[in-house]
């Protein structure tokens, strides 16, 4: 991991969690990375990292195995924020008291303060909190003053200035404790003394630097995709590499409506990339022909493209004359997925069009440390277009797992043709930005109809459109019925072969967002 000055560490208890934490410390403008709640003090020092955020997370301390952390920590005079469980374990590793009380409080609380503090400046006495908790902290450590209170809790926020070390048993992390983003902040640039200067200019500039570092003269490869990511890795390697960069972008035949023109529109005309567009749609539906297994349709799909992107990347020589680099788009939750956050492995499902890591290149990782909305920042900002920059995700096989069954070109021009529709109309009820993914799925099965005077026998398509923060989990998108009449009966009318539309009202889990 590039190790970026000036950052606060959140210690991991509970995955959710420890995400949103570091979300909230970085819009402060100030790095945060997650680390495993293994790591030793050791290994934690050697980060220099001005303060520690120790997350919340599931288990009670008392619960055993209950993740706990190597108590050199507290001696290392790096200041100690610790949320719910993790104020429970300071709590218990320093000597204080956590109880199981009966009084557990779950949602809005009120919470008083009782003594003053750097961390609540501005906080009225009696405020509302987020809580969820079912142990409660009784006595702070010796040496520690109570700084708040509330009714189920004796002890909900404790401190001691010298030491900086503080303890919340509310999540200000979470949007429903109103003051919380800004409790964060303080305790980011008041306690730890981190100035504001993790912003998408500095982000740019630093990664910059760190590509022409790593690449030095030799030349590099990306496969764009049409997505946000492999766009913005893309843009940002030109920035910094100019035309030792070279773009392959394979359309397989299975894209969205206009993403390849719009591929070619952005790279080769604005800005000015040396751009391979492979046409190998034919190639695809051959390989894909009377396959119905959706780990089949993967695997052959992910073979295909490896194979082209090979004979591309053979075609532009070998050795010293050829590229050795490639680039791709991992963002840090892929990171963050693959267990320590210093693995390079990425989940084969996120690679862009499922690249392996066997192919002889050494990658270039530009957004390894980025959420996604700081990736569209940058992408923003780096001038790529709206369309892309805030375009929802994309499967890399594309609308071959939106088709449930053999994959026909038949079917992927009505699957795509009902996506436009149900594109265009959330767009114009100005829904987009709100959702994470909306599109068309065709389950390969016909059912009866009746259009004007005759019996139809025609294909389903299914409406889906969720609601996310990261795509692990999502909620259906209560979208309004009119919304969806509209949608429905524009798809009857525009498209052919369609004569029945449902709506998905499954959330993840148990269902995942794509039918495949
Ligand atoms: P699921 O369907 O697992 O999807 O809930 C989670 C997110 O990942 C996207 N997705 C993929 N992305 N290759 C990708 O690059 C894939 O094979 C793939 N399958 C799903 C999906 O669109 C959603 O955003």
């Amino acid at each position: 991991m590039t190790p970026v000055d000036d950052a606060v560490i959140v210690v991991d208890f509970g995955a959710q969690y420890s995400r949103l934490i570091a979300r909230r410390v970085r819009e402060a403008h100030v790095f945060s990375e997650i680390v495993p709640a293994t790591i030793t003090a050791t290994e934690l020092a050697e980060r220099r990292p001005s303060g520690i955020i120790l997350s919340g997370g599931p288990k009670s301390v008392y619960e055993t195995p209950a993740p706990s952390l190597d108590p050199a920590v507290y001696d290392l005079g790096i200041p100690i924020l610790g949320i719910c469980y993790g104020a429970q374990l300071i709590a218990k590793q320093l000597g204080g008291t956590v109880a199981h009380t009966g009084k557990g409080e779950y949602g809005r609380t009120e919470m008083s303060i009782v003594s003053p503090s750097p961390l609540f400046a501005d906080w009225p006495v009696d405020g509302e909190v987020w809580m969820s908790h079912g142990d409660a902290m009784t006595e702070p450590p010796p040496g520690f003053d109570v700084l708040a209170k509330s009714g189920g809790s004796p002890v909900a926020a404790f401190g001691d200035p010298d030491r900086r070390i503080f303890g919340v048993q509310f999540h200000p992390e979470v949007v429903h404790t109103a003051r919380g983003s800004e409790f964060i902040a303080r305790f980011a640039h008041d306690v730890c003394g981190c100035p504001a200067t993790w912003t998408h200019v500095s982000i740019i500039e630093s990664q910059v630097e760190a590509i022409r570092t790593q690449v030095g003269r030799d030349r590099v490869l990306c496969a764009l995709s049409g997505g946000v990511d492999s766009a913005v890795a893309a843009a940002l390697v030109h920035k910094a590499i100019g035309n030792q960069l070279t773009c392959v972008f394979v359309d397989t035949g299975l894209m969205r409506a206009g993403e390849a023109e719009q591929v070619e529109e952005t790279f080769r005309r604005q800005f000015h990339i040396d751009l391979i567009h492979v046409k190998a749609a034919d190639r695809f539906f051959e390989a894909l022909a009377g396959v119905l297994d959706p780990e089949d349709k993967r695997k052959r799909i992910g073979e295909l493209f490896i194979r082209i992107f090979e004979e591309v990347a053979a075609e532009l020589g070998s050795g010293d004359a050829g590229p050795r680099f490639l680039v791709q788009g991992t963002l840090y939750p892929d990171v963050i997925e693959s267990g320590t956050g210093d693995s390079a492995s990425i989940k084969s499902h996120h690679n862009v069009g499922g690249l392996p890591d066997d192919l002889s290149f050494e990658l270039v990782e530009p957004l390894r440390l980025l959420f996604k909305d700081e990736v569209r920042s940058i992408g923003e900002e780096l001038g790529l277009p709206a369309d892309i920059v805030w375009r929802h995700p994309f499967p890399g096989p594309g609308l071959a797992v939106r088709i449930i069954g053999e994959v026909t070109r038949e079917r992927v021009e009505i699957v795509r043709a009902a996506d436009t529709v149900v594109i265009e109309e959330i767009r114009k009820a100005g829904l987009y930005g709100e959702l994470w993914q909306s599109f068309a799925v065709l389950p390969a099965t016909r059912t009866v109809g009746v259009m004007g005077d005759g019996r139809t026998y025609a294909y389903p398509i299914v409406i889906r459109a969720v609601t996310s923060d990261d795509a692990m989990t999502a909620d259906w998108a209560r979208l309004p019925y009119d919304l969806v009449e509209r949608i429905a009966s524009r798809i009857i009318g525009e498209v052919e072969g369609v004569n029945r539309v449902a709506l998905d009202v499954t959330s993840k889990p148990p269902g995942t967002i794509e039918w495949e």
